[in-house]
């Protein structure tokens, strides 16, 4: 049988990917460098499916390990996470942000075409539509101005795969554009794990809970917004995985160049975030107001009507549920993967 290979898939949203994959019933095998995440997600998701993760320990910068890959195992798709993410460092590293997402990127796709696999589903995010023009956000929103290399690495990747499929229809490409995804598997045992002080509002408001931070900083309380604070489209990271599942049906009726917004259609503020999290677990998040974070917007949400036409595919967990297995995840993991 041919196999999926995931990039970056001991990461947060590749490692729960890879549950819904194999629970499907699909034969998977990871390449991760393990910059940003550990094996020991790998563990934890043979341990839900009862099914070995093959792994390969590789950089998708690496066309010698790419060649040995697609050389052993019969790769008919990829599903490629793999890449930089933290939208500040990038800022403070472009070179190194263009050069691992973009460089990485095409050596991935060049060693593809030579093993005659042209199908690719690639992690794009929100971040692409810039201010959005319109709200909500279908496929059919302009792309915006990005406000850091972070976001241009998925602005012009999806360009590059976009052109590349145009060139050749033998390539199915499909663009899925992430909104915010949180959450964590039921089992509480695999989740997202950042290094450092988190960026991202979720795994801050966790960290709060379990005592390492004593309060949440709020970006602002002055935005055009029913309380003032920042509105996002929070998604649950396994309703994002199962979106990857239904995108790989619709590569085998060789769908040619698709995108897809993956949210829920739903906004939530900062402050809602915060009483949903305290009401669904019990704790309270104590919280500041601050200043605004520059690169920030008011509102983005999507109109996820597409996937739900096109894919079959609609979110199937509420905020309750995603605030409750954040929490659940980081209460019985502390330090991540890290003992
Ligand atoms: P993550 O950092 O947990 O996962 C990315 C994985 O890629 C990590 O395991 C990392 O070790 C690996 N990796 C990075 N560079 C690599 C390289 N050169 N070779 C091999 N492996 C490499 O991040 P995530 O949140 O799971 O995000 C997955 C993808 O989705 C990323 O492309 C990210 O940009 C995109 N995305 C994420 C979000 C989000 O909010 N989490 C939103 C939109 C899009
Ligand atoms: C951020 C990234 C975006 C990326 C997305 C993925 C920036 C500028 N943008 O978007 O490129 O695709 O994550 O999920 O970083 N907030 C606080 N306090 C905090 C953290 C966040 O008030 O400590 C607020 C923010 O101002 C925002 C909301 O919470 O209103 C969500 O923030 P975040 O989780 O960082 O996501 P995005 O800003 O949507």
């Amino acid at each position: 049988m041919s196999k999926i290979l995931v990039t970056g898939g001991a990461g947060f949203i590749g490692s729960h990917t890879v549950v819904e994959l194999q629970e499907a019933g699909y034969d998977v095998v990871v390449l991760d460098n393990l910059c940003n995440s550990s094996e020991k997600s790998l563990e934890r998701v043979a341990k839900i499916t009862g099914k070995e993760v093959p792994f390969y320990k590789a950089d998708i910068l690496d066309r010698d390990a790419l060649e040995d890959i697609f050389s052993k195992e019969d790769i008919s798709a990829v599903i490629h996470f793999a890449g930089l993410k933290a939208v500040g460092e990038s800022v403070q590293k472009p070179w190194e942000y263009y050069e691992n997402n973009i460089a990485g990127t095409l050596t991935l796709v060049d060693v593809m075409r030579k093993h005659n696999c042209k199908n690719i589903i690639f992690s794009s995010s929100a971040t692409v539509y810039g201010n959005p023009a319109f709200i909500p956000i279908t496929e059919e929103c302009p792309k915006g101005q990005c406000t850091n290399p972070y976001g241009w690495t998925k602005s012009m990747l999806e360009q590059i795969l976009s052109d590349i499929q145009k060139a050749d229809n033998e390539w199915n490409v499909i663009l899925l554009r992430y909104f915010n995804p949180i959450g964590a598997h039921k089992s509480g045992t695999i989740g997202e794990n950042p290094s450092g002080i988190p960026n991202n509002l979720m795994p801050y408001i966790t960290q709060v809970a379990v005592g390492k931070r004593d309060h949440l900083n709020v970006f602002g309380n002055d935005y055009d917004t029913h309380d003032g604070t920042g509105v996002r489209d929070y998604i649950h990271v396994v309703d994002l995985a199962l979106g990857h599942v239904k995108a790989l049906k619709k590569i085998e009726e060789n769908a040619g160049l698709k995108i897809y917004n993956l949210g829920t259609g739903q906004g939530y503020s900062v402050l809602d975030i915060v009483k949903n999290f305290e009401e669904a677990n019990g704790v309270k998040i104590p919280y500041e107001i601050e200043g605004r974070r520059p690169g920030d917007i008011a509102t983005c949400y999507a109109d996820p009507s597409l996937a739900k036409k096109e894919l079959g595919w609609e979110a199937q967990y509420g905020i309750k549920e995603m605030c409750r297995d954040s929490w659940n995840w980081q209460r019985n993991n502390p330090n991540g993967y890290d003992d």
